[in-house]
Parts: structure tokens; sequence; C-alpha cells
């Protein structure tokens, strides 16, 4: 078994390894190999997510950052807010997801997220009630308030 899971991890690294690497970052340190280890799994390679479980980030992400306290939202999601990640690996994982599952890339004026942001919104604990924080904004926004 633990022979399967070493060979499923390797498989991993050596398909992110044949992907684009971010400039200046070892292939274990860049945002997409990441993204690959600690998101997709739920995310989805495309962020597409799964209806009614996992929502669809290609179309929630850039829409919630752009209402009042949806920054600090997408930080504090507890699928990100507690992942093995440092904080400024997750940082640079979410300036990923913006610029590359969105079709529409980064919104004009975006700042990027760095590991002083990503610590404070880790500081304040994850949400215990995603969807109670979320609807607001989700309707804010314009966006389905369900998934
Ligand atoms: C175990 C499954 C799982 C993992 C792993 C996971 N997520 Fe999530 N994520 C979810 C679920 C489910 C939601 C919906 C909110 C909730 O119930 O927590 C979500 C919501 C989000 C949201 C908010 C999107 C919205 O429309 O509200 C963001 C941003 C996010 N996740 C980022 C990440 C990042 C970045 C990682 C990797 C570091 C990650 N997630 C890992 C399951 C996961």
């Amino acid at each position: 078994m633990a022979a399967v899971r070493r060979f499923v991890l390797c498989a991993l690294l050596a398909s992110a390894a044949l992907l684009m690497p971010t400039a200046g970052l070892r292939a274990d340190e860049s945002p997409q190999v990441d993204y690959i280890l600690r998101c997709q799994g739920c995310h989805v390679g495309d962020g597409s997510g799964y209806p009614g479980k996992v929502p669809d980030l290609r179309v929630s992400m850039r829409a919630l950052l752009g209402t009042p306290g949806g920054r600090e939202f997408l930080l504090r999601v507890p699928g990100a807010s507690l992942s093995a990640l440092d904080d400024q690996r997750l940082a640079r994982v979410y300036n990923w997801m913006l610029a590359t599952l969105d079709p529409r890339g980064l919104p004009e004026g975006f700042v990027p997220f760095d590991a002083a942001e990503v610590a404070r919104a880790r500081a304040a604990r994850p949400l215990d009630n995603v969807q109670a924080a979320r609807t607001p904004l989700a309707a804010a926004a314009g966006i389905p308030t369900t998934y």
C-alpha cells in the first residue's frame, strides 16, 4: 500500500515537473505543483469542483474577490486556511489560481496576495460556517449563492 502511494506521489510529481515551471522557483515550490498536490483533489485540475459539494472556482474566486470582505473570506475557507502550505506558498497558490483557472485572468488592478495577508487571515481562524459567510458575498457579487 505504501509502495502504491509512493508510486502515485512520484507520478504526480513527475507529471507536475513537466508542466510549465514558474520563474525562479524549484518545481517542488511551484504554485502549480502545490495546487496539484494540495487543492486539486477537491477542486479538480481546472477549478470546476463538484456540483453540490465544491464550488466552481472559475466562477466564484474572481467574483468574491471583488466584494468587501471577499479577499479575507477566500483565505479563511478551511481547505486552504488549514492546508499544510506555509503562508508564502499559499499566497502564491492564490495568485496562480486567479491568474490561471479563471479564463478571464486577473482582474484589473489586482493586488497580489502575500504572506503577511495570508498570516493575518489564518490568525483569524478558519470559518466554521462557510455558507453563512459566503451567501451575502455571493449575492453581492451576483453569482449563485449555492454550488
Ligand atoms: C478536502 C477538500 C478540499 C481541499 C483539499 C481544498 N478545498 Fe478549497 N474548498 C473545499 C470546499 C468543500 C469548499 C466550499 C466551502 C466549504 O465548505 O469549505 C472550498 C472552498 C474554497 C474556496 C472558496 C470558493 C468559493 O466559491 O466559496 C477557495 C478560494 C478554496 N477552497 C481554495 C482552496 C485552496 C487554495 C486549496 C489548497 C491549498 C483548497 N481549497 C483545498 C474543499 C477543499
